[in-house]
């Protein structure tokens, strides 16, 4: 058997291949082009790419394998690593083996469920205030861009709920400094794929020079919460991550790290979330019938700071739109992952070396996974429907590298999704159509503009 050839029990798809060029161009664009129709039909498609043998694994049993069974014989790709590393650094979200570990249990209790209630109120107040913002722009009928609002909105909570900080003094700069990075230097190019790690391409030196001035800024937000006085109680994730010691050392991060996890966290966690709002709203508007039955789940409850942790238990319809939204359009279309030794995933051979994708964008519209996959159907995440298997719905991950944010994610996009449609109706303000395109997250192209009609 070749390596390019399926064993004879996987139904698998061959993917006319795409040339390396096009899958470049294709990543740096728009990445959803570098899924094949065939994708959404079989559980496994091989081809080579730069030379490589990838697969887009969309079998449970092999997904199980590569992300929790054998998950450390998986690591994350050269490329992937080379554009994230000047905006993460060392943080959790790119470190490996032993390193990843110490990070990962040391932070673990940040994001303990105990934490909800800081986490909840600090989001009820940004909603808050981003309904008063939007009441002021969507008056008089005037269109409105929610992905903007959701962008804004996100970041606001990623700042407010890690510093406890005024955003009005840091949010131009942090937006300014991640979109900087996003539209250039985030995305990748040929050489990429290309040079080996340890050469540094043109665009690698600009992406280093950019490392400088994010830093300086980071460090910058961390002084100024270091100068504020010490509180009784953590008051935010900054408050928990600073004090945060080793299990077995006992040992905090030294303060070059905790600048990397500060910046991994802010990266990591706003504009995922801001799109998974974005897609709820759009979707919404799109079924009246639904945005109704929200709209029944959340009137009259209260949604103040005080009180938002405790309304999560009630929100159950809510939530089920989050989750269908980010199954429609996962903010996280895939996991690449490189493998370190040749391997056999359930009975699907793969050589080291070899890079697999593992796409929720694919695995959430598989037409053998989903009845209706398509169609935006709620339901399928209620009490009582029957629970998609775990391992083809996986917005956030699974395994030891699953999404250590996740609980703050849904406990945001609930809260604020919930709060908007308490107050406004939202419809679409015309009928241009919307693809989807994949950079960083999946994002509407174009965003479109909305009327929100004030429900109170
Ligand atoms: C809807 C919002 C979010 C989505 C869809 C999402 C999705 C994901 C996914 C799919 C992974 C796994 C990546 C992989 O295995 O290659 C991941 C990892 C991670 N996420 Fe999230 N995320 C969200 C929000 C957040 C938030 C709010 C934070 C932080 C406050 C965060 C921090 C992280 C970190 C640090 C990792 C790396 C974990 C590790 O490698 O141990 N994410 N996220």
């Amino acid at each position: 058997m070749t390596e390019t050839q399926p064993p004879p029990s996987a139904i698998a798809g061959r993917a006319a291949p795409p040339t390396s060029l096009s899958f470049a161009r294709s990543l740096s664009d728009n990445a959803i082009g570098i899924f094949p129709p065939e994708a959404f039909e079989e559980e496994v498609v091989f081809r080579r790419v730069f030379g490589r043998q990838q697969i887009i694994m969309s079998r449970a049993a092999g997904i199980q394998h590569i992300l929790v069974d054998n998950w450390a014989n998986y690591r994350r790709t050269a490329a992937g690593i080379r554009i994230l590393r000047p905006l993460l650094g060392k943080g959790l979200l790119l470190s490996q083996g032993e390193d990843w570990r110490r990070q990962r249990r040391t932070l673990a209790p940040a994001f303990a469920p105990r934490t909800v209630p800081i986490v909840a109120g600090h989001v009820a107040r940004a909603a808050a205030g981003s309904v008063t913002d939007l009441r002021a722009a969507g008056a008089r009928g005037r269109p409105v861009d929610l992905l903007a609002a959701m962008q804004f909105l996100a970041l606001e909570i990623a700042g407010t709920s890690m510093f406890s900080l005024e955003m009005a003094r840091y949010g131009a700069e942090l937006r300014g400094l991640i979109t900087r990075y996003a539209v250039r230097l985030g995305r990748p190019n040929l050489l990429d794929f290309l040079l080996p790690v340890a050469i540094p391409s043109p665009r690698d030196v600009l992406r280093w020079r950019f490392r400088r001035r994010w830093l300086d800024f980071i460090r910058r937000i961390i002084a100024a919460r270091r100068a504020q006085l010490p509180a009784g109680a953590p008051r935010d994730l900054f408050d928990l991550m600073a004090a945060a010691t080793d299990p077995e050392s006992g040992a905090v991060f030294p303060p070059a790290r905790l600048a990397d996890e500060v910046a991994t966290m802010i990266v990591a966690g706003h504009e995922t979330t801001a799109v998974a709002l974005f897609w709820s709203l759009y979707l919404l508007a799109g079924a009246p019938a639904i945005q109704e039955r929200l709209a029944a789940e959340v009137a009259g409850i209260d949604l103040g700071p005080d009180a938002a942790a405790a309304a999560l238990s009630v929100l159950v319809y809510t939530r089920a739109v989050v989750q269908e939204a980010m199954r429609l359009y996962p903010p996280a279309f895939t996991l690449a992952r490189m493998a370190i030794s040749d391997d056999l995933a359930g009975d699907v051979p793969i050589k080291a070396g070899a890079v697999v994708l593992i796409a929720p964008w694919v695995l959430h519209r598989h037409r053998r996974l989903w009845k209706e996959p398509e169609v935006f159907d709620p339901l399928r995440f209620l009490p009582g429907a029957p629970p998609p298997d775990r391992f083809v719905y996986l917005p956030f991950g699974i395994g030891p590298r699953v999404c250590i944010g996740a609980q703050f994610a849904l406990t945001e996009a609930v809260l604020v999704l919930a709060t908007l449609i308490q107050n406004f109706r939202i419809e679409r303000a015309d009928d241009t159509p919307v693809t989807v395109r994949a950079i960083v997250t999946t994002q509407p192209d174009p965003p479109p503009p909305f009327l929100l009609h004030r429900r109170c």
